[in-house]
């Protein structure tokens, strides 16, 4: 559609036209309902049947091993934060999380306030643009779990290495899940919102061993409780139905486009083609470690912040929108999730090289 912006948002983020035109064309009548899909049962035999298969395809996309449960749920991934040390952090003394970037050190602020905590590894120092590879972690014996994030969404960096701890793994992927190849039955519990990779905000895909789920706190109440969710296949209460019919939506879009490998392989080529101008130039820093930075999340800065509010002022007059980097850390920030097609970061990377020609 030709009024659509090149769309660089973290997330909420930019979602295939295809999706939205067919959420479109349902939304007065899915499937000759007389009615839209937000508007009936959760426990219609309609929708559980839309249920039904977002959860097959995320098994399918992934290879998800049958010890492993699929859970949709609320309270987006922040709800995650809490929830893990409440449930789990009963397993042992002490429980590890990774302070690596602004996404895992705000989950080490909440844990504290449940659980006690080491912090087996922290990038504060270097400015979280180098992660510790996962050996030299300081994991302590007897400890219930490990905590990190894979994808720091807002320094853009990443951990590529499969976790391999003694200790239940956590992962928080909300950035990077279904971009890139994963081996799920090294993880013992996965999580990701959907406002980057796949719908609306307001549901939270986990993916968790049942041997694991099994041993959530029981004297917690239900609502959070993992196993709970689990028991109820993820209907426990009323779910957010529009956020899971959009998200199977995603899978489907998924699997037409060449499924997860084609997903890491183009999410690759496009922040390349940001990282090797960045790299060529001497107007534009990227201040993260090579081999860890992000594919989906590319920062980049200029030496002078004015230089950096009118690269974001005229992005923004030729339609390439959100680029500014978060707000606790200012600069830029190209969000290339799964939908952003090459084309537009072909647009941003024409408009960086004949800024740096005007300005550099
Ligand atoms: C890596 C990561 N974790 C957690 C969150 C928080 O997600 P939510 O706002 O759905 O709670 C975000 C959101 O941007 C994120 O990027």
């Amino acid at each position: 559609m030709k009024n659509r912006i090149h769309n660089f948002s973290a997330g909420p983020a930019t979602l295939p036209e295809e999706v939205l035109e067919e959420v479109k064309s349902e939304l007065l009548d899915y499937n000759g309902i007389g009615s839209s899909i937000i508007e009936i049962s959760h426990r219609d035999k309609v929708f559980k049947e839309v249920a039904i298969n977002a959860e097959q395809s995320v098994k399918s996309l992934l290879s998800v091993p049958d010890t492993h449960e699929v859970i949709f749920m609320q309270g987006g991934a922040t709800l995650q934060f809490s929830l893990i040390p409440m449930n789990f952090s009963h397993l042992g003394e002490v429980a590890n999380f990774a302070e690596i970037g602004s996404w895992s050190a705000k989950a080490v602020k909440e844990a504290s306030k449940i659980c006690k905590l080491n912090v087996c590894t922290s990038s504060v120092e270097n400015k979280f643009t180098f992660i510790e590879p996962l050996k030299n972690w300081n994991i302590k014996e007897e400890s219930s779990l490990v905590h990190y994030c894979k994808n720091e969404t807002i320094q853009g960096i990443r951990i590529t290495e499969d976790p391999n701890f003694e200790s239940y793994t956590f992962v928080d992927m909300s950035s990077c899940l279904f971009s890139e190849n994963i081996d799920v039955s090294k993880y013992d519990f996965i999580y990701a919102c959907a406002q980057k990779n796949f719908g609306p905000s307001g549901i939270t895909l986990i993916i968790a061993k049942k041997e694991l789920l099994v041993k959530s706190d029981p004297n917690l109440p239900n609502i959070m409780k993992y196993d709970a969710h689990a028991n109820e296949e993820s209907m426990l209460n009323t779910p957010n139905t529009f956020g899971w019919y959009v998200a199977g939506k995603m899978f489907d879009w998924y699997q037409a486009n060449g499924g997860i490998e084609e997903m890491e392989l183009q999410s690759t080529k496009k922040s390349n083609l940001l990282y090797d101008l960045i790299d060529g130039s001497d107007f534009y820093q990227n201040p993260v470690s090579k081999d860890q930075r992000s594919i989906n999340n590319v920062v980049f800065t200029i030496h002078s912040s004015e230089l950096e509010t009118m690269f974001l002022n005229e992005a923004s007059s030729e339609g390439l929108k959100y680029l500014k980097g978060h707000r606790t850390v200012g600069g830029m920030r190209a969000s290339i999730y799964n939908p952003m097609k090459m084309d537009s970061v072909l647009a941003l990377k024409e408009f960086m090289i004949n800024f740096e020609k005007k300005y550099g």
